[in-house]
């Protein structure tokens, strides 16, 4: 634990902590001795997260209450840690979009772009500049089985995962040399708002569902040991079996498997609004 704090400590930034597997991963942390900046948009569950970390591990937590697809928020974040020393960022939050892509609205793709790929980018920038200038340091982005392959009728969510999924094994090799480790974390189904939300009937697709806690502890495992990892045996055999088939192959698959495991039908909806609903990852 002494190591681990003396590697990526003091501070952890984990983004989209108010839910899911955001919140896993801070606890996980703070359970290894971190402090942790809880960044998301419901302050009440940031609130809630604070108290229970710092009573349950005697961790400092400080919230800051943001919305990642504003172009401003990172240098906001920036602004508000100044004092900190940062040496792990999980850029977790994340939204999906689901459905036949013509028929998705062109600002929540927008939207979705600046979450999943603006801002873990900016915050790579960042804060990876101050780790590589201090010599050691983390970065755990959070892809996802999806990313490993094109998704017919979650195309643009696949697409942004893709983006994270290569700039994250890249930085994994570029950024060795000055101390700073980068792990691409790639769950499969999770059980938290995200899928819960979205029109699926996931019993329809052969995939085990995983505890967020399973999956944050398989992502911090990986950390410093490997450049990915996905989650779950049968998620790592999907996303094996993809380098060995002709790429079409797992893309028909999964397009298959999706358009069949459809609830109704459905003209694409971005599940991203903290008021009317609790996905937003
Ligand atoms: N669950 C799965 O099956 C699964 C599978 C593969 C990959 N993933 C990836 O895992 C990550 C976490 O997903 P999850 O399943 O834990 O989702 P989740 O339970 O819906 O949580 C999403 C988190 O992101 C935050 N967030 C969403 N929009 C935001 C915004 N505009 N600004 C700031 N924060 C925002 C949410 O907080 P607020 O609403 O309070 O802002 C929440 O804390 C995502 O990157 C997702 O793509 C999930």
């Amino acid at each position: 634990m002494a190591e681990f704090r003396e590697k990526y400590g003091p501070w952890a930034i984990v983004t989209g902590a108010s839910a899911g597997i955001g919140r896993a991963m801070a606890t996980e942390l703070a359970a290894r001795g971190l402090n942790i900046i809880a960044i998301a948009r419901r302050q009440t569950l940031l609130d809630t997260l604070q108290q229970e970390l710092s009573e349950n591990y005697g961790v400092e937590v400080r919230t800051i209450r943001a919305d990642l697809t504003d172009p401003e928020s990172i240098s906001k974040i920036e602004l508000l840690t100044s004092d900190l020393e940062i040496g792990l960022v999980v850029p977790n939050a994340g939204m999906e979009l689901s459905g036949a892509f013509i028929h998705t609205s062109l600002e929540d793709n927008e939207n979705m772009l600046k979450l999943n790929i603006t801002a873990p980018m900016q915050m790579a920038k960042v804060f990876g500049a101050k780790m590589a200038a201090r010599g050691h340091g983390g970065m755990l982005f959070i892809s996802s089985l999806f990313g490993y392959q094109g998704i017919p009728h979650v195309a643009s969510y696949a697409a942004t995962k893709a983006y994270i999924l290569s700039l994250g094994e890249a930085l994994h090799v570029e950024m060795k040399t000055s101390g700073v480790d980068v792990t691409v974390l790639s769950p499969g189904l999770t059980s938290t708002d995200m899928p819960a939300n979205m029109p699926l009937d996931f019993s329809k697709i052969p995939i085990f569902s995983q505890s967020p806690e399973q999956v944050a502890r398989t992502g911090i495992k990986a950390l410093g040991r490997k450049a990915t990892v996905v989650s779950g045996l049968l998620n790592k055999f999907y996303a094996w079996e993809n380098r060995l088939l002709p790429r079409h192959f797992p893309v028909a698959l999964f397009g298959f498997l999706i358009g069949r495991a459809f609830k109704r039908d459905h003209h694409g909806s971005a599940g991203n609004n903290p008021d009317s609903a609790p996905m937003a990852g």
